[in-house]
Parts: C-alpha cells; structure tokens; sequence
C-alpha cells in the first residue's frame, strides 16, 4: 500500500464513524446498562402454577410432561407450598374424576376432588389464590365440554354429537358455584360456551358470591398445542374435535368480539390460550382492553416442546425458558399459567 492509498483509507474510515450517530450497542456496553434500560420484568408474582388433582395416594409423572404430576389432595399440598416458597402466589386447579358420566356429576359434588383439594389448601395455605377451571371434559365419559345432542337432549337442526351451549350453561352454573363453596378464590370458565360467563355470574350472585371474581378463558384456540394435557388430565374428547366452541387459530379479529362479549357479562380478567403461537393475539388485546388484567396460558404442549428439545440436549433449558415467558410478558401479558413456573421462579431468585 502506497502511502497515499493509506492515509485515503484512514481518512474515509474517519468519515464513516462520524456519520454514525446513534450507536444503540452504547447502552448494551455492561450488564449494568443493559439491566438499568430492560423493558421488561419476570417476576414469579406474575405466574400461576397449574396442578392436576386425583384421588388416592401419593403422585405419578405425566409421561409427557417431564416433572409434572397427577397429584393426590397430601401431594397438591406440598406442591402448592413450595410454589408459594417461592413467590408463585397462585395455582390453578385441575380435577380428574373417580368416575365418568355424561354430564360428568362429580365436577359438582361436594366430596369430588377439586372441592377436596381447595377446602384443604383452603385451609392450609391461606394466602395462596385458588383458581379453579370450569369445564366439563375431565368429567364426562366421552371427553366433551358440554352435554351432547344425543338421545334425550336431542335437537333437530343441530349435529348429532354437537355439544349443545345453553343446556351446558346449567351445569357450568353449579359447578362454579360448587367450588365457591369450597372456598375457591376464582373461578376460570374454560369451555368456551357463549354466555358462560354471565350464567357463572348469576349463580354465584343469586349465592351471595357477588364478589368472587372470574377469569374467563376468553379467547381459548382448538389448538394442537393440548395434547399431553389430555393426557395428564385424562380429558380427550373420544371422538371428533372442539373445532365447534374453540376458535380456529386463524382467527384474531374474532377476538376481539369475544373479549368484548366477556367484559360485558362481567368477567374480571381475560385470557389468551395457547400462549406462543398467539403472541399478535395477546398484543392485540392488550392495546383494544387496557383496563383488564390479560393472563396467557403457556400450556402443555409449549412445555414439552421446550422439555424434549433440553432432553435431547438442543436448547438451554434456563435460557429457553426465561425468554419464552419474558416474551409473553412484553407481548402483553400481566400473568401467565405455566407447567415451568417454579423452575422459572427458582432461577429468577438466583
Ligand atoms: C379443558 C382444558 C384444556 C386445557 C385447559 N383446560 C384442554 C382442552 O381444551 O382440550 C389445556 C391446557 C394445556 O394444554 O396445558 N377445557
Ligand atoms: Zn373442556
């Protein structure tokens, strides 16, 4: 290189740097910048830790859901105390059933499994907030999320095996009302019936449990996503789908007219579901329905994508994990139901 051709091209360097004002790496510098400029915070206040309740003794690991278990009454206990040990303030309850029938009666009985587990969680951790999910599926013998247009109920116009909405409404009232008695703290609608919402409202009212508030799984998708669910809640439908009550995951303007709907039979909260998939949904929400506190269900089948991946040694379990919720949280969400909630909190404690 010619001297001249050098100082040429240290003087073009000169000019190239000057002409870069804005420098965002500035504030990425140290971990003390990039701490004091995050936008957004994980917290283990903002998790919810869903447990699957049954009868009997002791618990047993749902084969695809590493480190998540069917639980005895005793076992969702210990479960619940070292979630709330680490800052998780809430659970969310789900009961499998001794037994199953059309209309699923235990999901009302004082003596089934859920109203069992909430009187003792009731009991012994106080403080702790008892959410329960409402829906028929873990209770009927054929996995639906409703009564079916069959037999005795049948009415013409509508498909056979169609899970009829208002004479599902009924039920939904009781068993909301139910767990109320049990001294559930929320109550969490999941079956995406219309009105369900208001009908939970009016039997809890005309009970004197004006003020027990709900969380009303809004805008629940019929996603592919719940798979090992059904299978550690035993409540997959035994034929056909929940295409004709879930929404269809194309939809997101749809939303919005559920939502709305929600807010107006008074529901206290709202919730998008799945979670990662549907991050525009829960922006979206966000932005149209400021005044309501947003849940996302992160749910089981979000979990064993991230769980076989770190099995196999493909991601970093830690790292995965904590980005995952951070971006449902920066998407909108203020809460979040997660299978990774105390493996979350314990790391946002170290
Ligand atoms: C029951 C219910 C389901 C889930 C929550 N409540 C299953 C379904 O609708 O089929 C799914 C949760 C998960 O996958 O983690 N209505
Ligand atoms: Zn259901």
């Amino acid at each position: 290189m010619t001297l001249n051709t050098l100082e040429n091209y240290q003087s073009q360097n000169e000019a190239r740097k000057s002409k870069i004002t804005n420098r965002p790496r500035r504030l990425r510098t140290t971990p003390a910048l990039r701490a004091m400029v995050r936008e957004t915070e994980l917290n283990a206040r903002d998790l919810i830790y869903p447990l699957f309740v049954r009868h009997g003794t002791g618990r047993n690991e749902i084969h695809s859901m590493p480190g998540i278990y069917q639980l005895s009454v005793d076992e969702a206990v210990r479960e619940a105390e070292s979630a709330i040990s680490l800052g998780i303030p809430s659970v969310i309850l789900f009961g499998i059933p001794a037994q199953k029938d059309p209309i699923g009666l235990e999901n009302f009985s004082d003596s089934g499994i859920v109203q069992q587990a909430v009187r003792r969680l009731k009991r012994e951790i106080p403080e702790m907030v008892l959410i329960t999910d409402v829906c028929l599926c873990e209770y009927t013998d054929h996995g639906h999320c409703g009564v079916l247009n069959t037999g005795e109920h049948y009415q013409r116009g509508l498909p056979e095996g169609y899970v009829l909405n208002d004479s599902t409404l009924d039920i939904l009232g009781r068993v909301a009302l139910s767990h109320a008695e049990a001294g559930a703290d929320m109550i969490a609608p999941s079956g995406m019936m219309d009105g369900m919402v208001a009908a939970i409202r009016s039997a809890l009212d005309t009970n004197a449990y004006e003020n027990l508030p709900i969380l009303s799984y809004s805008v629940k998708y019929a996603s592919a996503l719940y798979g090992p669910f059904r299978e550690a809640a035993q409540g997959a439908p035994k034929f056909g789908d929940r295409k004709s009550h879930q929404m269809d995951p194309a939809n997101a303007r749809e939303a919005l007219r559920e939502v709305a709907m929600d807010i107006e039979e008074g529901t206290d909260m709202i919730m998008v579901k799945p979670a990662v998939h549907y991050l525009d949904v829960i922006h979206c929400l966000r932005e149209s329905f400021p005044e309501l506190p947003l849940v996302a269900y992160n749910v089981s089948g979000e979990y064993a994508m991230i769980k076989a991946a770190v099995a196999n040694g493909w991601l970093d379990e830690r790292a995965v994990t904590l980005e995952t919720l951070t971006g449902i949280k920066r998407a909108g969400a203020d809460l979040i139901i997660t299978y990774h909630a105390k493996e979350a909190a314990n790391w946002l404690i170290e």
